[in-house]
């Protein structure tokens, strides 16, 4: 695949080679994220931060991305505050905007208003998230952090057991990671779900196709046994009719320290795309996991910064010269 000037809409538009490629150069980007250097690569470039649904660490960390690149941003967030409630088309806030930008990072509650979007750019569009349809820069922040955990653990086993928990009818994250996955060779997919919210049979027939192994169950204590990564999901209230209806299904599954002692294989890996609902009436992943060395959560938040640089150097064509355009981080050592 051919990254530079291409929109990041979907994960289907990625075949292994890519996955990899993305991966490869996200992990070249630790020390930029750590503060070692710096980078001026992107200089005199403009991104475009355009949320119209809450968000804060996909929005904060598209921007961090690209700060760290030595690029700017601008930002916008709510539809309150944008002309798309005057009655403008999504292909007219995409021309006018390709205008000041040369990148754009959207969100949009809508199911594929941002490949729509993308239809009227001029620029790259990375989708943040459309509706309940896909998240793919998370897919691949979770790729990143499944692999670097498993090395982390000295595991390198095949297949590798994955538990997704929760509301896979709403949840975008899970739409998009099940589909890159399904990509790698060899997985085993556990899908823990009310029927209600049970995985759409789109993404299942595309694991099936590709000939991994599916399981599906309503019971978190079955679901979670002998599984490498437990990927825990918040209820996405704001996708239900009502909040009676979410109601019913918020705080159906809560992973604890007790319950991971008790039934999860040891060095079983718990991740969640965040946030996690900490309100009591919910609580699906408990924060008396915070002491667990395997809670991925932080690490994986924080790897969404390497894989969106990753990104933004691929469409923006500059992956090759990140060498020619380090810098010292001054700041550091004035302190
Ligand atoms: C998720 C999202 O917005 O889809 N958050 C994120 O981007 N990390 C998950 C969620 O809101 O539950």
């Amino acid at each position: 695949m051919d990254f530079q000037g291409q929109h990041i809409v979907s994960i289907e538009q990625f075949d292994l080679q890519a996955v990899e490629a993305v991966l490869q150069l996200a992990a070249q980007m630790t020390p930029y994220v750590n503060r070692q250097k710096g980078s001026r690569v992107l200089d005199g470039a403009s991104l475009a931060s355009l949320f119209f649904e809450p968000s804060t660490r996909t929005r904060v960390s598209f921007a961090s991305a690209f700060h760290l690149l030595g690029g700017k941003v601008m930002e916008t967030t709510g539809m309150g505050t944008s002309s798309l409630t005057k009655g403008e088309s999504l292909f007219d806030t995409a021309q006018v905007i390709s205008g000041y930008a040369d990148a754009i990072a959207m969100r949009h509650p809508q199911a594929f208003s941002v490949s729509e979007f993308a239809k009227g750019a001029t620029v790259p569009v990375l989708n943040g998230g459309d509706g309940a349809n896909e998240h793919p820069t998370q897919a691949l922040l979770d790729t990143f952090t499944i692999f670097d955990e498993l090395q982390r653990l000295g595991k390198a086993q095949s297949p590798i057991r994955i538990a997704l928990v929760g509301d896979l009818k709403n949840g975008r994250t899970v739409h998009s990671l099940s589909r890159v996955l399904s990509i790698f060779p060899k997985i085993e997919f556990t899908f823990v779900a009310p029927n209600a919210l049970t995985m759409p049979e789109k993404i299942v027939a595309q694991c099936d196709d590709a000939h991994h192994r599916i399981n599906f169950t309503q019971d978190l204590i079955q679901g979670i046994q002998n599984q490498d990564i437990v990927y825990m999901t918040r209820v996405q209230e704001e996708r239900f009719e009502t909040q009676e209806e979410a109601d019913l299904y918020r705080g159906k599954y809560r992973l604890t320290q007790s319950i991971y002692d008790k039934y999860c294989a040891p060095n079983t890996i718990i991740m969640h795309p965040l946030p996690r609902d900490s309100r009591l009436e919910a609580n699906e992943l408990s924060d008396d996991l915070n002491k667990n060395p395997n809670l991925a959560i932080f690490r994986q938040s924080q790897n969404g910064v390497k894989v969106r640089m990753a990104l933004f150097a691929l469409v923006l064509g500059v992956d090759k010269q990140l060498a020619q355009h380090e810098v010292a981080i001054n700041w550091r050592s004035r302190q």
